[in-house]
């Protein structure tokens, strides 16, 4: 699906000697300039996963999230097991915020259900019968929700259709999507760490915050960090009040969220002090941003006012949120757990092979931010972008060697009896 809202870029190639240049004119005759940064705002029409199936499609590149599921897997059916169950109710209402599409999505929904159900069955087997039990998918309205559709109603044969009633809910979950007291159970998978918002102050060339040529806040300056996690403080905090208003009390809310380690320092985002030298992905972004504009292919107006709009919070920024939000919430548990980016035969694979790392790696993060990136500088020159991504990538040999990890933080907790309505 296209998700964009890209800058019109007409595109000519010319052939010259040496390599082949092309020559990008704006349809409107000028470089590429502010006009194209109004998506800033509107991130929330804008922001997706690459949707369908091709090899840049999130479905195809949803390893990472599917080992952070795999390894919460254990918590989220201790959490079922040990969460109340509704025994009145006709039917139980389970949320999945930030669904995005692809196994994860699906695989995700029929774990919860199948383990719920189950305990329905051992315990309320008195003639009350087992509720039946309704899936919400939710995801800004750019995502792929038609992908989504198609996988779920792939199959004809009976036994092997959902145990569950879907519908789809578009919207941002730094809002309000549900009726008060309407969900019984809220998972949210990968995707809080994603933000509402750029910061303005990192955007603001006047602002100490200014995130001069760097498109992320990994090892940036104090003051863009900061600009950040601020951010990030208050979406949580926002999540949390939206959710208090939609969820039963005794409900449960599981979230798995990118995140880093105790002792790190916000601007090591990826997880190691040495993150920037261990971890491909920030220095080599830089750099391809770097040479669109030594290239003439972008100004530098339109390197600096690209920003991923993401941060991995900390435990204990997470827990300073649902303190600040107040009562409604009491956290069973939270814990942060590290994972290897990838598997051991992918990494040999590569050795033998590193251009098949850089397609690799280039063909993940256009999976989560070519969206973003069309929307800034179109479609055409966003694939000039992930080209010197991959060769950049490609070139970083010493890298196929490490062992890169990532972190995550797991959160489960209970709607408990307080507070309500009073947030809204
Ligand atoms: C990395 S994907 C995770 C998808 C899936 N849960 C998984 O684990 O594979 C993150 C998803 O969160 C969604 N997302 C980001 N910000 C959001 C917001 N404010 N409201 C709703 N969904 C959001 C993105 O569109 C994307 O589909």
């Amino acid at each position: 699906m296209d998700c964009t809202n890209p800058v019109h870029v007409a595109a000519t190639a010319t052939q010259d000697s040496s390599s082949t240049k092309i020559k990008y004119a704006m349809a409107s005759g000028t470089s590429c300039s502010s006009k194209s940064h109004k998506w800033t705002k509107e991130l929330h029409r804008i922001l997706c996963m690459q949707g369908g199936d091709d090899d840049s499609s999130y479905a195809k590149n949803s390893e990472g999230p599917a080992a952070a599921i795999s390894s919460s897997t254990p918590l989220l059916v201790a959490a079922i097991r040990s969460m109340k169950l509704f025994a009145a109710e006709a039917s139980i209402r389970i949320a999945d915020l930030g669904c995005a599409t692809g196994y994860n999505t699906l695989a995700a929904m029929d774990l919860v259900v199948h383990n719920l159900r189950r305990r329905y069955e051992q315990e309320c087997a008195d003639g009350r019968g087992v509720p039946e039990f309704e899936a919400f998918f939710c995801d800004l309205p750019s995502n792929d929700f038609n992908s989504l559709f198609r996988s779920l109603s792939a199959t004809d044969v009976p036994s092997q259709k959902p145990l569950y009633y879907p519908a789809g809910v578009p919207g941002s979950f730094y809002e309000r999507l549900f009726p008060r007291e309407k969900l019984h159970l809220v998972v949210s998978l990968n995707a809080l760490n994603w933000l509402s918002k750029i910061p303005a102050a990192v955007l603001d060339e006047k602002s100490k915050a200014w995130n001069k040529g760097r498109v992320w806040i990994d090892g940036a300056r104090k003051e863009v960090v900061e600009a950040y996690a601020e951010q990030a403080a208050e979406d949580l905090r926002v999540f949390l009040r939206c959710r208090k208003e939609e969820m039963k009390e005794g409900g449960m809310l599981f979230i798995v969220m990118g995140g880093r380690e105790r002792l790190q320092q916000p601007e090591n985002q990826l997880g190691d002090p040495d993150s920037r030298a261990k971890h491909p992905f920030t220095t080599s972004m830089d750099r391809a941003w770097q040479d669109l504009l030594i290239e003439g292919l972008i100004d530098e107006e339109t390197r600096d006012m690209f920003n991923i709009p993401a941060y991995m919070r900390s435990v204990e920024e997470v827990k300073a949120a649902f303190e600040e939000e107040g009562s409604g919430f009491e956290i069973q548990q939270v814990e942060f757990k590290k994972i290897i980016e990838h598997s051991k035969e992918k990494q040999e694979q590569w050795v033998k092979d590193p251009s098949s790392y850089g397609r690799a790696k280039a063909n993940l993060v256009r999976a989560a931010l070519k969206p973003i990136i069309a929307a800034h500088i179109g479609d055409l020159l966003s694939e000039e972008l992930f080209k010197r991504f991959e060769r950049r990538i490609s070139e970083e040999i010493a890298m196929l060697h490490k062992t890169c990890f990532y972190g995550i933080i797991i959160v489960c907790a209970f709607r408990t009896s307080s507070s309500s309505s009073s947030d809204q």
